[in-house]
């Protein structure tokens, strides 16, 4: 750490040098230190527009199982296209952010049928794609043919608002014009896959979120923020994001045909995916206040019923906590309309929110003691 500390204190670039030397120092870095992955390997363009949108706000480490099953499952445009909505959604399930799933599955039929099975080989052509806005674009487009185009993600706001001190925030208008063409003009034109992939590298493992290795970092010599102690402060984001708490509660009912589910619509999360009859209040209700809901008086048409209640379950999301119970019980027939019954199988063929999956594996068919018989 002193020796950094005397290092940084013998800065001796200008600004105009810094953004000359960082895509050589970049790409040096990278030739050593690079991480390799299946899809920096392939020309296969299909191969490089599934690997970017599962990578889109999702980790490598989680990504990469998900697109080792995607390729074995649908190993081209065409298998992809022909699959049914239900599978695709169920070798999605577990990777959140479930839109991407339905929009990938849209323009793999886009692609197929439209467009004969040819990818767009420019950046315009895969902005006209569904589920494909500017960073996918400059990601596919520099990946697959090399086209000058800089990715700019969360890995690049923080490298470049740290190297060169800027404290616009990266959420405001102006924050995105300054890092796109900033990021633009750093970039090799002849070399943009090899510096999309570096930056994205050198953000996710040298200059992290939290506790980034300046000791081992070729630009720590002029890094503005570490001279001036600003790295846990920088980027600045102008938005608090602020975190919401739903409370929910499922009921696992068992008829003599199967058990009551649905799928989940509207403009909300998990639409695609399916899940049992649920309430949704903005806390948990108790077991009385539960049996007076309309949407109680939807599941069961008779009043006494025996239900067991689960343990809570939660699951974090961006910008909601989920709380659940599960509350199981066992009726006859189910004479309603609203739910479909589906048998055990075909309830563990379709995909459920990671939630219900747990519980599931877990509860139900998994053998732990279930909890509070309610009568
Ligand atoms: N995140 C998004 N695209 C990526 C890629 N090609 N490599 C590593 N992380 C990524």
């Amino acid at each position: 750490m002193r020796n950094l500390k005397n290092k940084i204190h013998k800065q001796k670039f200008s600004e105009a040098e810094k953004k000359k030397s960082f895509s050589g120092k970049l790409l040096r870095w990278h030739k050593k230190n690079g991480r390799t992955f299946p899809w920096k390997e392939t020309n296969d363009v299909y191969k490089i527009w599934l690997s970017e949108i599962i990578l889109q706000q999702t980790r490598v480490e989680q990504g990469l199982p998900y697109y080792l099953k995607f390729i074995e499952l649908f190993p081209t445009v065409q298998h992809l296209s022909a699959a049914s909505e239900e599978k695709v959604m169920k070798a999605w399930q577990g990777l959140g952010y479930y839109s991407r799933a339905r929009n990938l599955h849209s323009a793999s039929k886009y692609i197929a049928n439209e467009l004969n099975g040819v990818f767009p080989n420019n950046y315009e052509g895969w902005l006209k794609v569904k589920g494909v806005g500017a960073y996918t674009a400059a990601a596919i487009s520099s990946f697959a043919f090399n086209l000058p185009h800089a990715v700019v993600d969360g890995n690049v706001y923080r490298a470049l608002s740290r190297y060169f001190g800027i404290k616009t925030p990266i959420d405001s208008s102006g924050g995105k014009k300054i890092f796109s063409s900033l990021a633009n003009e750093l970039l090799d034109k002849k070399n943009a896959a090899a510096f999309n992939q570096a930056i994205m590298d050198f953000g996710a493992t040298l200059c992290k979120p939290v506790s980034p290795d300046c000791d081992r970092c070729p630009f720590n010599t002029d890094c503005i923020s570490l001279k001036k102690n600003l790295i846990d402060f920088l980027p600045v984001k102008e938005k608090k994001t602020k975190i919401t708490e739903r409370f929910f509660h499922f009921f696992i009912v068992k008829t003599a045909k199967g058990f009551l589910f649905e799928k989940r619509n509207g403009n909300d999360i998990w639409k695609g995916l399916n899940q049992f009859p649920v309430i949704e209040r903005e806390k948990f209700l108790s077991d009385s206040e539960l049996k007076k809901t309309p949407e109680y008086k939807n599941i069961f048409t008779e009043n006494k019923i025996s239900l067991t209640r689960s343990k809570e379950f939660h699951q974090l999301l961006t910008h909601q906590i989920i709380r659940a119970r599960f509350y199981q019980t066992e009726i006859s027939t189910y004479s309603g309309n609203k739910f479909l019954v589906v048998s055990k199988s075909q309830l563990m063929n379709r995909a459920v929110p990671k939630l219900i999956d747990q519980y599931l594996k877990t509860v139900y068919f998994g053998g732990t003691k279930k909890t509070n018989t309610i009568k």
